[in-house]
């Protein structure tokens, strides 16, 4: 499952509404930058490093590809129900995050000033960097590799103080002890005797390192074609993908963002949706849903399928407006690319097919929304099969 905009298009909810039908839930890239809320009743759960299916029961991997902040996954399985721990298995060769990591993110963010990125300060630019210069800790060198040595000297050079990572590495060895293995092998494992793993992408395509809208973007990779590096399995064994947009678009920090809306609207969208960072608690900015973003992010992913969250929203807004074009330099394009200056220069061009205004769920599908299906089925090319209109679990359609 990989999220086809900026993050945040209720991935969590829909991995745990599937996670019946799977074996595993894996995590493959990110860290606990993600914030992926379950609702259950009244209680929300919001996962950072634990896959979406724990509240499922499922087996819980947590792939090479993601950076491990031992700190917050100690935090998060304090809170899960103890059975949780029993069904983790986190892979040995995916890199730390310390709390120097941290602190040398919100030491870069400020180093940017006012083209600061806007991260979620959970030390993933850090950590990932570190990976790429070979000095990175990863989870395998807790139990005796001298890594940490490097990761010292490296941020002593910056400016750092590493004086917390003595104790830092003991909490890390308690919080993952018994944890660790190969996922990789596990995943092919459970393939073997006919079981299916749902591999959970965090935030979404345009925050991809490569692919997204650079530099505005997070440092790992969001896209499908990930899922079998960041996990160790062969491209044969990934299987499927199934896209997941929302019916309109947010996004948390900063960055060109075309079908950013001006008015009242968002703040009537961000209020009645609750657009608020599950990580950070910061207001997302909100925009209409963009067309030219999506087709991008579906031929990208190779998407056939997708599903669309939190219908009910819009339910409550007058206006609705797509962004089928963009305007740049005096001619009309579909074409997006990643490149800085023309993301931010282009000006959306909205279509207003219908509204979603009023439309109620309580009966099935309404035909309001039965519209919205199919006007993106034949824009995107794509087939809708699951629509998501609210936080719980039930609140879902198939198609
Ligand atoms: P970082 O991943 O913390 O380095 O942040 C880089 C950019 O990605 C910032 O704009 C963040 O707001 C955004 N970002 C990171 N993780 C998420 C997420 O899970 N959902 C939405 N945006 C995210
Ligand atoms: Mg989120």
């Amino acid at each position: 499952m990989v999220g086809l905009q900026w993050g945040d298009e209720g991935k969590g909810k829909l991995v745990d509404y599937l996670a019946d039908q799977f074996d595993a839930v894996a995590r493959f890239n990110g860290g606990s930058n993600a914030g992926h809320t379950v609702v259950i009743g009244d209680k929300k759960h919001t996962f950072h490093l634990v896959p979406s299916g724990a509240l499922k029961g499922r087996e819980l991997l947590i792939g090479a590809g993601v950076a491990l902040d031992p700190s917050v996954l100690g935090e998060e399985l304090l809170i899960l129900p103890e059975n949780v721990r029993r069904k983790l298995l986190i892979d040995a060769r995916c890199s730390l995050v310390s709390p120097l990591d941290k602190e040398f993110d919100a030491v870069l963010e400020k180093m940017r000033g006012t083209s600061a990125i806007g991260t979620t300060r959970r030390g993933i630019g850090p950590a990932y960097a570190a990976r790429a210069l070979r000095l990175s800790p990863r989870v395998v060198d807790l139990f005796g590799d001298p890594k940490f040595a490097d990761i010292s000297r490296f941020y002593s050079s910056l400016g750092v103080d590493p004086s917390a990572l003595p104790e830092w590495i003991e909490e890390s060895k308690r919080v993952v002890a018994g944890l660790v293995g190969d996922v990789g092998s596990r995943v092919v494992e459970i393939g073997k005797r006919g079981g299916s793993v749902l591999f959970e992408a965090s935030q979404g395509t345009l925050l991809d390192l490569l692919h997204g809208s650079y530099p505005f973007v997070t440092s790992s990779h969001t896209v499908v074609s990930y899922v079998p590096a960041g996990l160790g399995i062969p491209p044969s064994e990934a299987g499927e993908p199934l896209g997941v947009l929302k019916c309109y678009t947010t996004r948390v920090g900063s960055g060109p963002f075309p079908s950013e809306i001006k008015d009242h609207t968002s703040d009537q969208i961000r209020s009645v949706g609750n657009e608020y960072g599950a990580t950070t608690g910061r207001p997302r900015r909100v925009g209409w849903l963009d067309l030219v973003a999506l087709k991008y992010a579906v031929g990208l992913n190779g998407v056939k399928n997708i599903a669309i969250s939190k219908l009910d929203v819009l339910s409550e807004v007058r206006e609705f407006r797509v962004c089928v074009s963009y305007r740049h330099m005096g001619s009309e394009t579909s074409n997006f690319h990643g490149s800085l200056g023309y993301l931010s220069e282009v000006e959306p061009v909205y279509e207003s097919p219908f509204t979603m205004y009023g439309a109620r769920y309580d009966s099935g599908l309404p035909t309001q929304a039965k519209k919205l299906v199919d006007y993106l089925e034949q824009a995107l090319g794509v087939c809708v099969t699951l629509v998501s209109h609210g936080e719980e679990r039930l609140r879902t359609i198939e198609l």
